[in-house]
């Protein structure tokens, strides 16, 4: 494989993101994506993309926890993850996670889209959500280091 580099996510990576989005959940969402990643609100996100010769093939998205839940904030989050189908099993999703974790360990600021004066103070714990059913999403999360956590998830249907 051509050497792999871990990056800051800029608003210029936006249809990168959208196309492997696309292509791991099968419906496209640029107007979500053109949101999200220029966000400017209250949390530190972190958010890194995977390059090989110049063109993104994942990505990896995460925010410092604002204490919704009670959750304090040092606690971060994994919000998305993706990896292009064609370069999956090759360490690309662990390098992103990896890099990320450093990011939210660090105290200062943090690689985000935008550059805005949002310091991090360290995180000690990571925090993320996935359906119970998504086999290979939790081995994925099982083999970087993640167990079960304390939170518990609870739904009311309507
Ligand atoms: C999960 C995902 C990010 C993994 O990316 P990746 O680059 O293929 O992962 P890696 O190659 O670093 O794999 C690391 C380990 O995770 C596990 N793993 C990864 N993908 C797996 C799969 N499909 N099934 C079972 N285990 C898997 C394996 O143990 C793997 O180690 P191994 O290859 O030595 O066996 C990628 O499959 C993906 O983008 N899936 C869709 C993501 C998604 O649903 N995101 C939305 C919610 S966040």
């Amino acid at each position: 494989m051509s050497e792999l580099k871990i990056r800051a996510l800029t608003e210029k990576d936006l249809d990168a993101v959208v196309e492997i989005d696309r292509k791991v959940l099968g419906k496209p969402r640029a107007e979500y994506w053109k949101r999200k990643i220029g966000l400017a609100d209250i949390y530190p996100r972190p958010a890194l993309v995977a390059e090989i010769d110049g063109d993104v093939v994942g990505f990896i998205l995460g925010y410092v926890s604002g204490w919704e839940f009670g959750v304090p904030d040092t606690v971060g989050w994994i919000d998305t993850i993706g990896v292009d189908p064609d370069y999956q099993h090759r360490g690309i999703g662990k390098r992103l996670f990896k890099e990320l974790v450093e990011n939210f360990k660090r105290t200062g600021t943090v690689a985000q889209p935008e550059a805005k004066n949002i310091s991090i103070k360290g995180v000690n714990v990571v925090y993320t959500l996935v359906k119970w059913n998504d086999w290979s999403l939790l081995r994925f999360f099982h083999e970087v280091g993640f167990q079960k956590g304390e939170m518990i998830s609870l739904e009311l249907k309507l």
